[in-house]
């Protein structure tokens, strides 16, 4: 059978991050840079020296003229997301778009329109969901491990970056609410949520997050990019086990707390009559977690897609679901911590 053939990638937005999707796309065996678009003259000098092979733009009403591009990726500020992306879905390329695929709802919504009228796979840069740490997180919940889940916590702060267009919520919480998301495998019912914009601008660089997911099932999420401590944290507690994912920590990356306590009923309390909660003491565990780059497993995962015509994981549907989300924590913010429903 003749081997399909490699699939032409585009990176529109190529700083910070985006310079690491030319690297991933030039590594993997089914794919290849064609292009890089970037208005920035200082950015296209950047790529043209690391990566001599590959076209540069200024524009992406040029960017269709190179021939042999299937696919872009969308790595601009996230405030440009939709301005960037429209252009290549109506230009029928697939379309990988870095967290958060939008910033208003709309937008998410007109783009999720706009790739299903042109048949094309649109994909959302949820990288903590390719984090094989995050999978093991999810396969403890899926096989039942950790009991009824209790709340859910993390913690996502450090110095910078800071951003301009974007406050530290909608950078850095977007992550975590995505990961709850997936862990959980529903968007939250209600979030509340209060910030500080402590660097005395108009965005907030810190924000403590409160979301309900039903079924007695809380969230917490810190943010901060104005925190001197490093820390990039999620802990699920639950009835049997709790369970530490720390990005932080290349050798005990997911860590599993066999202790806890649960509600039993009076009939098995074996004393104290009224008391009827069971503490248990346990072995803390750090179970082998595979070792693999996400942003490379996100990427292999959109060529799938597009080449095999599947749903991607992260798609434009769980973009929206996260820009919802967000939507509401920044309406509640606004408001000092007033709860705001989600449909
Ligand atoms: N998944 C992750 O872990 C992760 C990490 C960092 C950043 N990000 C996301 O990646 C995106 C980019 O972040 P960054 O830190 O690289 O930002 P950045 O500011 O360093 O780079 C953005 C680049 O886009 C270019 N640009 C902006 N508008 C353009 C347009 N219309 N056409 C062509 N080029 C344009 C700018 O010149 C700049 O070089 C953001 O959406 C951010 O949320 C994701």
């Amino acid at each position: 059978m003749a081997e399909k053939p490699a699939i032409g990638i585009a990176v529109v937005g190529c700083g910070y991050w985006g310079i690491n999707y030319v690297r991933v796309f030039s590594e993997l065996p089914n794919s290849h840079v064609v292009a890089v678009c970037d208005m920035s003259e200082e950015r296209l000098n950047v790529v043209k020296q690391r990566f001599p092979q590959v076209e540069v733009v200024k524009s992406v009403d040029t960017l269709f003229d190179i021939p042999g591009i299937d696919a872009v990726v969308i790595s601009t500020q996230a405030s440009t997301h939709y301005e960037a992306a429209s252009p290549c879905i109506a230009a029928k390329r697939h379309v990988l778009i870095e967290k958060p695929i939008t910033i208003t709802t709309e937008d998410a919504q007109k783009l999720m329109d706009e790739a299903a009228a042109a048949q094309v796979t649109l994909m959302v840069g949820h990288t903590f969901i390719y984090n094989s740490g995050v999978q093991k997180v999810r396969s403890y919940i899926d096989q039942g491990n950790l009991g009824h889940i209790y709340y859910m916590y993390a913690r996502r702060t450090n110095l910078g970056p800071i951003r301009q267009d974007v406050n530290a919520l909608w950078d850095l919480a977007t992550h975590d609410v995505a990961i709850f998301n997936y862990l959980l495998n529903t968007p939250p019912k209600w979030v509340s949520a209060v910030g500080s914009n402590i660097l005395h601008r108009e965005q907030e660089d810190v924000g403590f997050v409160a979301l309900s997911y039903g079924n007695n099932i809380l969230g917490h999420i810190h943010a901060s990019w104005a925190d001197p401590n490093k820390v990039r944290e999620v802990v699920v507690v639950g009835s049997d086990r709790r369970v530490v994912f720390d990005d932080t920590n290349p050798l005990e990356r997911v860590r599993i707390f066999e202790k806890g306590v649960t509600t039993v009923s009076e009939k098995s309390a074996d004393s104290y009559g009224e008391y009827s909660l069971l503490m248990r003491d346990g072995d803390i565990i750090s179970p082998k977690v595979e070792v693999s780059e996400p942003l490379k497993n996100q990427c292999r995962h959109f060529l799938e897609c597009v080449m095999n015509n599947r749903r991607p994981m992260t798609g434009g549907q769980e973009g929206l679901d996260v820009v919802k989300v967000m939507a509401a924590i920044n309406q509640s913010m606004k408001s000092n911590g007033v709860p705001v429903e989600l449909s």
